[in-house]
């Protein structure tokens, strides 16, 4: 997922956007909704993969726990 994330979400802005964001699972939602608007190809197929990661990754819970933070730009 985290492939796909960063070519889906990359092709428009960094994904620092993405990284420095700690959203819950409705925000991210609201936001995926967002990109959409804007160009973003998001399947729904993939949809809900995608707003796991993100809330998994890049959610309010993260600061709180073993503090790994996934980057989404520099691993590989
Ligand atoms: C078609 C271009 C495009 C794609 C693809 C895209 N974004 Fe964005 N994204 C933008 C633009 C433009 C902004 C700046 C919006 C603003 O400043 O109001 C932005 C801003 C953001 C922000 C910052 C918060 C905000 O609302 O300004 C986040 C988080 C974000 N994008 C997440 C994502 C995610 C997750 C994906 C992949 C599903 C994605 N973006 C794909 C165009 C895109």
């Amino acid at each position: 997922m985290q492939a796909k994330v960063k070519a889906t979400c990359t092709q428009c802005h960094n994904a620092s956007r993405i990284t420095e964001q700690h959203l819950s699972r409705q925000e991210w939602s609201t936001e995926l909704d967002k990109m959409v608007a804007l160009g973003a190809e998001v399947p729904d197929s993939d949809r809900a993969a995608l707003l796991s990661y993100l809330t998994k990754n890049f959610g309010p819970e993260k600061s709180g726990k073993s503090g790994v933070k996934k980057s989404v730009s520099q691993t590989q």
